[in-house]
């Protein structure tokens, strides 16, 4: 067997947590290979709504198993939250769910680190989601981490102190004052007493080696799904740095965070909205700062799962579009959030960047927005509402326009269309 991928095309948010629950059924392991609780994946059925932020997906099926593998980056007092959201509306997530001993773990002070440097770039910081990301990669590459298999070790707690303390000289360095600083609501001191209550929670929960249990899984003919977090764009290598995420977002990083070989990655499915969102700073050419910009944020109710943030909204860019598919080996397309376009009379779609006089269609190595803009394609909008179709051959003919326009342009099917945040909002072509 082979790892099946699911991962987000755009700047994050594309749909990825209603797709893998939706796709869920299918697969006997769901695994989540990159990043931490800067994600927040929305799941909707029964009219209720969750958000997860480190546990995958899959978690709503009870008969599947649910991995965080070594690339993620676990910030205990949330995961802890997260378990008891889950466990108060009747989920056992426990039961099926298994944390890589290589995971490495986010501490407070990653937080406080994240915050000081944010405001250490003023106008040119990155709208960081201040979970401690970039810290806490940093120190995992800097080999000064600390891994969820060291929470049992004898020495976990004088590690700690250690690494907080480097910490806090670089906090002083910065002259950040995090005295009344609040970290989700709590004082430094609250907030690092609830991660170590968290931290005893872990201590109960079921750690592996999961590259061995990945493999043998495969080797067992079991079916695996790999869930991407944030989005090909915000790829600490080909995203637009620096505004981007500090891991890997792209297939590649499935292999580094699971440890599956490269001849081991099966289907990629990409997912995309129908339109452009971005949170967060950093270059985006088709960003709309108008009253279409705003209908689609109304429409879309783009305000972000994990921080709140109206996000910034813009219409489709294909260009950057056939920049992911092909880091990504995208096989199969997904795209999300076509009920948002329900009611525009036109839908406009860049094929190409209009950049210093000329027309191109790839990324340059900087992206500077004056310099850059659109090249649109104008094409008509359905302007009814789709949101109850669950069949193919009932779309609108603009849709169908549509699809078969973005198809055309990036050689690539689409395989499902979402029309709604709910479970059974999906049409399958
Ligand atoms: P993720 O991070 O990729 O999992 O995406 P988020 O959960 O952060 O953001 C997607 C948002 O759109 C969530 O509020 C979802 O409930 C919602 N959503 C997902 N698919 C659709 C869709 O097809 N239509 C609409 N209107 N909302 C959707
Ligand atoms: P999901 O998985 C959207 C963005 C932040 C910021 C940049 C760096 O829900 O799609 P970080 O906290 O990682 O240092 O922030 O990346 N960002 C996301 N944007 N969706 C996400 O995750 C994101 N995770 C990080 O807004 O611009
Ligand atoms: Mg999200």
């Amino acid at each position: 067997m082979k790892v099946d991928v699911l991962l987000g095309l755009q700047w994050g948010d594309e749909g990825k947590g209603k797709i893998v629950d939706v796709l869920t059924p299918e697969y006997d392991i769901i695994a989540r290979f990159q990043g931490g609780p800067n994600a927040g994946h929305t799941i909707e059925f029964d009219d209720k709504k969750f958000i997860l932020h480190t546990i995958p997906s899959g978690i709503f099926n009870e008969k599947t198993i649910n991995i965080i593998g070594n690339g993620v980056i676990i910030d205990a007092y949330i995961f802890n939250k997260e378990l008891i959201n889950l466990k108060n509306n009747n989920i056992d997530a426990e039961k099926n769910l298994l944390i890589s001993k290589k995971a490495h773990l986010i501490l407070p002070t990653h937080r406080l680190l994240d915050a000081t440097y944010e405001n250490a770039k003023g106008k040119s910081k990155i709208g960081s989601t201040l979970k401690g990301i970039g810290p806490a990669y940093t120190d995992k590459t800097a080999r000064d981490g600390i891994r969820i298999g060291n929470i049992n070790n004898p020495d976990f707690k004088k590690n700690y102190n250690n690494l907080k303390q480097k910490h806090l000289q670089i906090i002083d360095f910065y002259k950040f004052d995090y005295t009344e600083y609040l970290i989700d609501g709590l004082l430094f001191s609250e907030y690092e007493e609830k991660w170590f209550e968290a931290i005893e929670k872990i201590r109960t929960l079921k750690t592996i080696d999961s590259e061995y249990f990945i493999n043998q899984s495969l080797k067992n003919n079991k079916s695996i799904l790999a869930e991407g977090a944030q989005g090909t764009l915000l790829d600490v290598d080909f995203g637009s740095y620096p505004f981007v995420t500090s891991s890997n977002t792209i297939t590649a990083g499935v292999c580094i965070g699971l440890g599956v070989a490269p001849n081991r990655i099966g289907n990629v499915f990409g997912v995309f909205k129908a339109y452009c969102t971005r949170v967060g700073s950093g270059p985006f050419p088709t960003e709309l700062s108008d009253e279409t910009g705003e209908k689609l944020r109304d429409k879309g109710n783009e305000f972000g799962s994990t921080t709140g943030r109206p996000r910034r909204c813009g219409w489709l860019d294909i260009t950057a579009l056939k920049y992911s598919i092909m880091l990504n080996g995208v096989t199969s397309l997904i795209m999300t959030k076509a009920d948002v376009l329900n009611h525009f009379e036109n839908i406009n779609i860049s094929t190409k960047y209009k950049y210093n006089n000329d027309i191109i269609d790839y990324i340059p190595f900087e992206l500077p927005d004056e310099k850059l803009n659109p090249d649109y394609n104008i094409l008509k909008g359905w302007n009814t509402s789709i949101d109850n179709i669950t069949s193919f051959d009932n779309i609108p003919a603009e849709l169908s326009d549509y699809i078969n326009f973005i198809e055309h342009q990036v050689g690539i099917p689409i395989k499902i269309i979402s029309v709604g945040p709910d479970r059974k909002q999906i049409i399958r072509k």
